[in-house]
């Protein structure tokens, strides 16, 4: 593997658009699963399915599910507090909190202003954004036009979701997928690095049905005909999904590679969106990565839809596979579609 701190870097001035002026980087990560684990064997205790099957086909051992009365605000201030203390920054200096989450504890107030007020950033504005499983990276680069514009100086960007409270325990074909989770990030400009090099993203709202929870918005009110007809839980077609994430993963990380006219091979961490082994192995071989640089842990958590990427992250940074200097590689699919890449020097 080349070294990536001998690699030339950077060439293209469209991955160095917001060099011009100031840069922004992750200071700080931090992470927050809920304690109590639900294994394959509890499953099979749940449906008609076995570890055999969950294990073959996803990678999935296990997956976290939060606590009676936990609610997504809950763990998104607990990992916002760790990436704070990462990060060194307390409550006021947090300008911005952007909370990427399909599974909101409410439709409002949004799910980022409960936050600021649980970690007590109060001079923060706050929003929620949607992008399912692209959230964060979506947050990423929203967040960072803030800080390269010097609208702000710190923006908390948090991926957290409570999947457990949309996922309808009777389908075995989505309900052994989802886990409970969330990871956080501050954005800020650190001198002498270039941080996020570039973001990519991208959308195809013709397939949205594919992957969905069909009612509860102003669409499909909630009515006793809705709940009856379990429409307020996630509807997958798996197979079409499965496709569609593969081919987008794969062809936004080439994007955000050749934005930054870099190879995979100068890549020294790849984090894809960890929904499926099988869904990352495909998109680490067309990448023509090696299997250290892929960076997996869905087998503990399952799908963790816009935490997954945050959650990895931080387990990447605490355990040393990133290190400062590196060039990290995000990759993410979703529902929506949504899909998106991030290059970041670390
Ligand atoms: N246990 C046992 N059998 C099951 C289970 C289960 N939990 N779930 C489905 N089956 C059965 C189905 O009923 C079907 O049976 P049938 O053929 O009698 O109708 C059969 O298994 C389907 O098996 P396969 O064709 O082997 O399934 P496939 O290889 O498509 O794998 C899976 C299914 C795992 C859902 C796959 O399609 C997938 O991973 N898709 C992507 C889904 C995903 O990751 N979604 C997350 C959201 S989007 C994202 O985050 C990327």
């Amino acid at each position: 593997m080349t070294d990536p701190a001998s690699a030339p870097r950077f060439r293209n001035p469209r991955a160095r658009h917001n060099f011009i002026g100031r840069t922004c980087s992750i200071t700080g990560v931090g992470a927050y699963v809920p304690e109590r684990v639900l294994t394959n064997a509890d499953l099979e205790r749940m449906v008609d399915t076995s570890d055999e099957w969950i294990t073959t086909r996803t990678g999935i051992k296990e997956r976290r599910l939060a606590a009676e009365g936990e609610a997504t605000s809950d763990m998104a201030a607990r990992a916002a507090l760790r990436a704070m203390e990462a990060a060194g920054v307390g409550p006021a200096d947090i300008d911005l909190i952007i909370v990427a989450t399909v599974t909101p504890d409410m439709l409002f107030p949004s799910t980022a202003c409960l936050v600021q007020e649980k970690i007590g950033a109060r001079r923060a504005a706050a929003f929620d954004l949607e992008a399912a499983c692209s959230g964060f990276i979506y947050g990423l680069e929203v967040g960072q036009q803030f800080i390269t514009s010097r609208t702000y100086d710190t923006v908390l960007v948090i991926g957290a979701e409570k999947l457990s409270a949309i996922v309808d325990w009777q389908d075995r074909n989505t309900c052994v997928l989802f886990g409970d989770g969330a990871g956080a990030a501050v954005l800020q400009n650190r001198e002498g690095s270039h941080g996020l090099l570039t973001v990519c993203m991208g959308a195809d709202g013709a397939k949205g049905s594919v992957l969905c929870v069909p009612a509860g918005g102003s669409a499909r009110p909630p009515t006793p005909q809705s709940v009856d007809q379990r429409l307020h839980y996630i509807r997958m077609d798996g197979k079409e999904t499965f496709k569609n994430a593969v081919q987008a993963m794969h062809a936004a990380a080439r994007e955000a590679l050749q934005r930054c006219e870099l190879e995979i091979a100068q890549i020294r961490c790849i984090i894809p969106h960890q929904a499926n082994r099988r869904i990352i192995d495909a998109v680490g071989d067309r990448l023509g990565a090696t299997e250290d640089q892929v960076f997996v842990n869905v087998e503990k958590y399952g799908n963790t839809s816009a935490a997954s990427v945050a959650i990895a992250l931080d387990e990447a940074v605490s355990t040393g596979r990133i290190r400062r200097g590196d060039l990290v590689l995000l990759v993410v699919f979703g529902g929506g579609f949504t899909w998106g890449a991030a290059v970041i020097e670390w």
